[in-house]
């Protein structure tokens, strides 16, 4: 057993999400496929989980590293850190009182490495592809992921090739090309730019670092759901809104929870979870209703939420199942709407968000109207990210 004091990794193995096979930890997973039932999710797993406590928290470290016992990467030395995560909770007091809603909050993704929640996972993933010796990355990005992967690729001295949609705004274009990456434009959506990856990397030359198809960006969006419970003093809110594109922070945050539960930090009681997607692009909600049997033939449009244009997100089934379990739901809101409470966030608190972050609030709203929220529940949205880099798409 590995001594908790050590604050040491726990990982054990990875697990195939669907079928429970086990894979050892130690070895190169590229594109996650589960040998034994095809095309699914490789989990990481933990051993011991008895013996980890809120004392293995590294309270020194003032990054998501400081949960280092529940991370995937096995020696400090190979962490590759911008300073993510450790981002603040903070109070929509005036916001709240506009709505009649008790205790608002917001957990601001903002002021991470390169403008978005996108640095945990990458910072996680490019740390554990230094572990496992990888030099090359791939990855197909709505804006923020790309960003976040060639800065992280600068800083470990790795290569990295982003492919992204050509109508995305300039700065999320420019930011790569700064921190050296190669950058491709495709003419669609990020399911275009998935196909291109595909084709650049049919020799598997790179490390491919697509949402979920690898297994270590949703332990870095994990740490969202650890930091909630710590600055909350462990008691979780009531509802979580978040706005779901691919859908690893969702998932993550979830796993993130009932990890904690099983170490005995937090009681059961979860939060419900609430997936927040577009008028332009809402496969989960038409899979919910039961428009259709899975996204698989979805077809989306763009939106200011670049984020959120995921016509087939590859973890569909683990982010029903997280609404399911947690007794959450997707919902879906339109471009106006979003530019709208963008600019009331902006005026009424003095926070620009991302577009994605600013969805929820009206989501928000349109659950207290209709009753599923209640007033004095608490409140938390998740701003995955700044809207400094959407200024030139506002108008
Ligand atoms: C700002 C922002 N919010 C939300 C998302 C969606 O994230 P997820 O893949 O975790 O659903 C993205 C993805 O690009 C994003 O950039
Ligand atoms: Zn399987």
């Amino acid at each position: 057993m590995i001594a908790s004091k050590e604050k040491i990794s726990h990982l054990s193995h990875l697990q195939c999400w669907q079928c429970h096979r086990c894979y050892p930890a130690d070895r190169v997973i590229s594109t996650a496929t589960c040998e034994k039932c095809g095309n699914n999710i490789l989990l990481n797993m933990y051993e011991n989980l008895s013996g980890v406590t809120q004392q293995d928290i590294d309270i020194k470290t003032r990054s998501m590293w400081r949960y280092f016992s529940m991370l995937p990467v096995f020696d400090k030395k190979n962490i590759v850190s911008l300073g993510e995560g450790f981002t603040p909770i903070l109070s929509l007091e005036r916001l709240a009182k506009n709505i009649g809603l008790e205790r608002l909050l917001v957990k601001d993704e903002s002021s991470n490495p390169t403008g978005s929640f996108k640095a945990r996972g990458m910072s996680m993933a490019v740390s554990k592809a230094k572990e496992l010796g990888i030099a090359r990355c791939i990855v197909p990005t709505a804006g923020n992921a790309g960003g976040a992967l060639s800065a992280y690729c600068a800083k470990a001295g790795m290569e990295a090739v982003v492919v992204m949609p050509e109508h995305t705004p300039a700065v999320f274009k420019k930011e790569c090309l700064l921190y050296g990456a190669k950058l491709v434009l495709v003419n669609g959506l990020i399911s275009d730019c998935a196909k291109r990856v595909a084709q650049l990397n049919q020799d598997n030359e790179y490390f491919d670092m697509s949402t979920l198809k690898e297994p270590y960006r949703l332990e870095g969006k994990k740490t969202m759901g650890y930091e909630i419970a710590e600055q909350m003093d462990w008691k979780l809110p009531d509802i979580i809104f978040y706005p779901t594109g691919g859908g690893t922070g969702l998932i993550g945050m979830w796993k993130a929870f009932n990890e904690m539960v099983e170490m005995g930090w937090i009681p059961p009681r979860l939060p419900r979870m609430i997936a927040v997607q577009v008028e332009n692009c809402k496969p989960i909600v038409e899979t919910w209703l039961g428009n259709q049997e899975n996204c698989k033939r979805y077809s989306g449009k763009a939106t200011i939420a670049n984020g959120l244009a995921v016509p087939h997100p590859f973890g569909e089934g683990m982010i029903i199942a997280t609404l399911k379990e947690s007794q959450g739901k997707p919902m879906s809101v339109s471009d106006e709407e979003i530019t709208s409470s963008l600019r009331e966030i902006a005026k009424e608190e003095g926070i620009l968000m991302a577009p994605e972050g600013a969805a929820l609030l009206t989501a928000l709203k349109k659950s207290l109207l209709e009753n599923s929220v209640s007033q004095n529940e608490t409140v938390l949205l998740l701003n995955t990210g700044s809207g400094y880099k959407y200024l030139e798409g506002l108008n």
